[in-house]
C-alpha cells in the first residue's frame, strides 16, 4: 500500500491567491491546506518562467513555505517559555502531501459566519472598512514590532479581519511573513525591522484612503 496523501483534484479551492490554491479538507478541521497552483509550476518544481539564478533556490516553488515556516520556528524559539502563545500571523500546523504537491497546513481564520474571514482588501473594496478595522490593523503592526516578526510581502489581501479568534477585533497576517532578503537584516536587527514595519504601516494608511488597488506596502 502506498503512502496516504490528500486528493484535491475533485475539490474546488475555497479561495485562490496569485500563487496558491486554498483548500478546506474535512480531515483537518480548523485548518486550511495551501498548495502551489499547479499551472504555475514546471516538472522540476520551480515556478514556470523562472530562470538563471532564481532556479538556484533549492526550495523552488516552495520558497514561500520555507520562509513562513522559518519565521514561525524563530518565533517558536523566542516564545519557548510561553506554551500556547498566540501570534498576529496565522499559526502553521505543518506540511501534508497532496496530489498537487506538498501543502502547507495553516490555522483557518474565520469570520462570524464561520466562513473565511474577510481580507482588509475585500472590506476596502466593498466600502466596509471602518475605524474599527483600521485600529485592528494598527494593533497588528504594533504586535509585529513588539514580537520582532518579519513582514516582507504585505498587501491588503494578505491580512484578514476577525473577531472570532480571540473574542476581540483582530487583524491576522495570513501570507507574506518571513525574511526575503539574502542577508537577513530584519531578523538580525529589531530596529531595522521596526523601520520596515513603519514603512508598511505608512503605505497601508495611504493606500486605504485611495481607491482599492493591489498595492504592495513597504516596498520603498
Ligand atoms: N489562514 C487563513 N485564514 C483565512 N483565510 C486565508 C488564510 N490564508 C489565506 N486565506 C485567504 O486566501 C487568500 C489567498 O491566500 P494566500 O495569500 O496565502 O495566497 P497567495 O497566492 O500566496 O497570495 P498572493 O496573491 O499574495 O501571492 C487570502 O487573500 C485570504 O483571503
Ligand atoms: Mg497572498
Amino acid at each position: 500500500m502506498g503512502r496516504h496523501y490528500i486528493e484535491l483534484h475533485d475539490t474546488t479551492p475555497v479561495c485562490r491567491g496569485d500563487t496558491r490554491n486554498i483548500y478546506e479538507v474535512a480531515e483537518l478541521p480548523g485548518s486550511l491546506v495551501k498548495t502551489i497552483r499547479p499551472e504555475r509550476v514546471d516538472m522540476s518544481g520551480h515556478f514556470v518562467g523562472k530562470s538563471g539564478m532564481k532556479r538556484l533556490r533549492l526550495e523552488g516553488c516552495y520558497q514561500g513555505f520555507a520562509r513562513e515556516m522559518a519565521e514561525y520556528l524563530i518565533l517558536s524559539r523566542r516564545l519557548y517559555a510561553q506554551p500556547g502563545f498566540s501570534l498576529p500571523i496565522a499559526h502553521i500546523y505543518g506540511l501534508v502531501q497532496t496530489d498537487q504537491g506538498t501543502g502547507l497546513v495553516m490555522e483557518k481564520i474565520v469570520g462570524a459566519d464561520g466562513e473565511l474571514a474577510p481580507t482588509i482588501g475585500r472590506l476596502h473594496a466593498e466600502g466596509r472598512l471602518s475605524d474599527r478595522h483600521r485600529a485592528a490593523l494598527d494593533a497588528m503592526f504594533e504586535r509585529c514590532r513588539d514580537l520582532h516578526i518579519v513582514l516582507n510581502d504585505i498587501h491588503a489581501n494578505n491580512i484578514v479581519y476577525t473577531e472570532e479568534r480571540s473574542g476581540r477585533p483582530e487583524c491576522v497576517c495570513v501570507d507574506g511573513f518571513g525574511e526575503r532578503v539574502l542577508i537577513p537584516i530584519h531578523r538580525w536587527f529589531a530596529s531595522v525591522n521596526r523601520r520596515k514595519i513603519n514603512r508598511i504601516a505608512r503605505d497601508a494608511t495611504a493606500s486605504l484612503t485611495r481607491a482599492p488597488a493591489q498595492e504592495r506596502w513597504g516596498r520603498q
